[in-house]
């Protein structure tokens, strides 16, 4: 029996093991119950009871021994395969790695809270062309070919009119949303009460303060007796739900070919609160909007009579209102797509 004790002993320390296969073979040979070493230890009742407390002692020497070695082939066998496989061994204690969704847009945010605040005081939402004939964009608007108006609003030309192509008038990416006025009073029945938001482009050299594409919101209100007090309320409402309380607003003449009178409508800085800062050039004003009541040649142009039906208009520009609001300095940052800067509307 002690034979077969030192014979084992030698065989385990004589072992080596590469694979889960051999481990497996060690412990079915040395381990388990049908073993080996269970089989000497059945055997250990035929010893002479004087000597069967040494020969158990060698026995669970053998034992021990074989489970020390079993344990170590173990850890061996786990570390090659997992260098093998190239991966750690699993943690299900880490942390989830936590799913990052995106944001939306700040400019989508501005949009969709224009539309809302309108929406909520009935105007509904229209779309039209961003390719636009020279007609659309400047002529049924009132600017005169070879106007000085036009000057303010280069853009880019896409196709010449002529006689060989069939196309009649200049085709160019619009440079306000404008056109869809133009558009909607043509086709829809009156009265007409509708915002167009949409993207708009002009031939600029892209800075922080100017760029080549950004976006408008226009408004349109045609019906019987439509006055310069509805376009008041309407743009101090907005105002009023857009920016921070106490917030002041002003009307300034000015001049846009397609509407008599017109206005700029200025919000006090929400920047600086109207004391002067760089945004608001010191004057404690940032112009949001262009506005008036529409020209009545245009409101003819579209084949409505402007005797009987009259209107308002605004044009504004989301991104400065998005500037106004979140205090973006640089309108290149709008089109960058550097997560840094639009995760920080997440949750907006
Ligand atoms: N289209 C003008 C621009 O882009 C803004 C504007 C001014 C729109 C007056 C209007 C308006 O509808 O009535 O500069």
């Amino acid at each position: 029996m002690l034979d077969k004790v030192k014979e084992l002993h030698q065989e385990i320390e004589q072992y080596t093991i590469n694979s889960p296969e051999q481990l497996e073979q060690f412990r079915m040979r040395f381990i388990s119950r049908k073993g080996v070493i269970t089989e000497l230890f059945e055997g250990l009742k035929s010893v002479p009871p004087t000597d069967r407390r040494a020969v158990g002692q060698e026995l669970n020497g053998l034992k021990n021994f074989a489970q020390e070695r079993f344990e170590s082939f173990s850890q061996q066998v786990e570390e090659q395969q997992a260098a093998t496989k190239n991966v750690a061994p699993v943690d299900l204690t880490l942390p989830t790695i936590p799913n990052l969704t995106g944001t939306q847009h700040p400019l989508t945010l501005v949009r969709q809270r224009i539309i809302q605040i309108f929406e909520r005081i009935g105007f509904n939402v229209a779309d039209g062309p961003e390719i636009e004939s020279d007609w659309y964009n400047f002529g049924a608007l009132n600017f005169p070919e070879n106007h000085p108006a036009r000057d303010m609003q280069d853009t880019f030309f896409v196709e010449k009119a002529s006689m060989d192509t069939d196309v009649s008038s200049d085709m160019l990416l619009r440079t306000h949303t404008s056109n869809v006025q133009i558009r909607l009073m043509e086709r829809q029945k009156l009265p007409i009460r509708s915002i167009m938001p949409g993207r708009v482009y002009r031939n600029e050299t892209i800075s922080a303060r100017a760029h080549c594409i950004f976006h408008q919101v226009e408004g349109l209100y045609i019906d019987r007796n439509v006055g310069f007090k509805d376009l008041k309320d309407t743009l101090y409402h907005f105002v009023k739900e857009m920016f921070e309380p106490g917030t002041r607003i002003r009307f300034r003449p000015s001049y846009f070919p397609f509407t008599e009178p017109s206005a700029e409508i200025d919000i006090s800085c929400q920047i600086c609160g109207g004391k002067g800062c760089n945004i608001c050039k010191h004057t404690g004003w940032v112009e949001i909007a262009g506005s008036g009541m529409v020209d009545p040649q245009v409101i003819a142009n579209c084949g409505i009579d402007p005797e009987e039906y009259t209107g308002f208009a605004f044009g504004m520009g989301i991104e400065r209102i998005t500037q106004l609001k979140y205090v973006v300095n640089d309108l290149r940052l709008y089109t960058e797509n550097d997560v840094r800067f639009l995760r920080q509307f997440e949750g907006l």
